[in-house]
This record gives structure tokens, sequence and C-alpha cells, in this order.
């Protein structure tokens, strides 16, 4: 399905419907002004400024390090970018864990600061009280099950989430006390597909999946994966769309090659 020009404005309304429809949700990452154009402009449903920006932007090993200030200087960047899509912003460790007090001046920090229109956490039954307060003061929460990287210390591995009964039990319980809190959407991250099949059936919101199987009722990647611009990272559940970190290598590779060669600039480049 080719995406839906009738559709002005991307709401959580919206993906509600999509899901009710059938109409599966594409979301993406990005996390500056230049991207998020492109990929608004393709007509993707969803932007998330993941605090997957502390890997792929910041060169860190984990996401633990991100701070407020710089989800909010990249949430500020690709809201400028957008017209169309849903802009969600992660919330970076530290600012929500402790208490829902802390959890809901992050959130309406964020939203005031960036223009974003939701807040992403990752997280059940511990943050739910955080989740309800912050869905109360009117923003918009978007759940995060499964392989949460915040926790990345906790699990010791990057490995499938959820393949035990336990696991797997508690996920089915946070994902429904997620959706009673008010959650919007919910992420599934690297979990069995039936698994997450069972959980996309069962709640009335939209699960956005990866690694999680063709069941959710949306897809998300990171940017900088599903364009190449890693090579290192190639996970099974990765479909790779460019091969960008040739094809730059390549281009500034000829860069380089047309000015030693004085090739560039030619008399038509020049004043
Ligand atoms: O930060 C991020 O990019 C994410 C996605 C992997 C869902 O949370």
């Amino acid at each position: 399905m080719s995406v839906n020009k009738e559709i002005k404005k991307i709401t959580t309304n919206t993906l509600q419907k999509m899901k009710a429809n059938g109409e599966k949700i594409s979301m993406i990452t990005a996390y500056d002004f230049s991207f998020a154009r492109i990929f608004d402009t393709a007509g993707i449903d969803v932007i998330l400024v993941g605090d997957s920006a502390s890997n792929v932007m910041a060169g860190n090993e984990t996401t633990v390090p991100m701070t407020i200030e710089h989800m909010i200087y990249h949430a500020q960047c690709v809201v400028k970018g957008i017209d169309r899509c849903l802009v969600v912003v992660d919330m970076p460790f530290g600012y929500y864990q402790s208490n829902s007090d802390i959890a809901l001046a992050s959130a309406i920090r964020i939203m005031k600061e960036t223009g974003g229109h939701a807040i992403k956490l990752e997280g059940g039954e511990e943050v739910i009280d955080s989740v309800k307060r912050i869905v109360s003061a009117g923003i918009p929460v978007m759940g995060h099950l499964g392989l949460t990287p915040q926790s990345i210390y906790k699990f010791g591995t990057y490995n499938v989430r959820a393949k035990e009964q336990a696991e797997a039990d508690k996920l089915r319980n946070d994902a429904k006390l997620l959706q009673e809190a008010g959650c919007f959407a919910v992420v599934l991250e690297k979990i069995p597909a039936h698994l997450a099949k069972e959980v996309s059936e069962s709640l009335e919101i939209p699960t956005i999946g990866i690694g999680a199987g063709k069941y959710c009722d949306g897809q998300v990647l990171v940017m900088h994966d599903m364009l190449g611009i890693n090579t290192e990272f190639k996970p099974r559940f990765l479909r790779q769309y460019l091969n960008m970190h040739e094809q730059v290598t390549g281009a500034v590779q000829q860069y380089i090659s047309d000015v030693k060669q004085k090739d560039f600039p030619s008399d038509a480049e020049s004043y």
C-alpha cells in the first residue's frame, strides 16, 4: 500500500484508525532536520527521535549516557523538518525511572521545548504511575516492551527477550497495563513473533515491532541500520534498503580524487 495522501496530519487517532482498518503503520528514527524532511516527504507515518541517537549520532555503546538536553536538541531539529508525520520523542534513561514527579516534569519539558507530539518510555508495571500522570497531563505516551535498551546492564545481552514463560507472561501483563494507563501505542522489541501476534491481537492500541515479526500493527527501524550507514550491525530482523556506507565512501573518494587531480572545481564551477 502506498502513502495515503488524504491524511494531512498523522495523529495518535490516525494510528488507532490504521489499526482498526488493518493498515500497517510505518515508523523510522531520525535525529536531524534534513533526514526528517526526507522521511516526512516520503510519507512516513511516525518519526521516532530515538535515544538510539546515543549509538548512531554520539558513538556511545549504549543509550544510557543520553541526557534530556541531547534529546531536546535532536527533537527540535527533527520537528523543523516535518509537516505531516507524528513525532515521538524518547525519554532518556534517568529522567523518569526514579519517580512520577520527575517523569512528569521531564515529559512536560520535552513537549514544551521541542514541539514533538508524544513521548516514549521503556518498561511496564515499574513505570505505570509515571505513564498515568503523563497521560493525565495531556501528553500522549508510547510504551516500549521486550528488549528495552536502557536496561542493557540488567539483561547483559541484546538477545531476543520473553522466550521463557515467566517473561512472556510479564510482557502480556505489562502490555495490558500500558493500554489501561492510556498509552496510544506500544513498541515491541526483539520478542518471538508468535508472542507479538498474541499481544497485538489482544490490544486495542497499535503495536509497533522491531524484531518482533510481521503481525505487529506497524514496524520501526533505526535509520542508520536500514539505510546501511552502519556496517557492523546486521541482526536477522534488519532489512537493509540501501548501502549508504559504500555509496558515500565512493562519492567522497571521487571528490578527494577530483580535488587532488585539480579536476574540481572546473571553470563552469567557478565565478
Ligand atoms: O531509540 C530507538 O531507536 C528505539 C527504537 C529501536 C524503537 O527505541
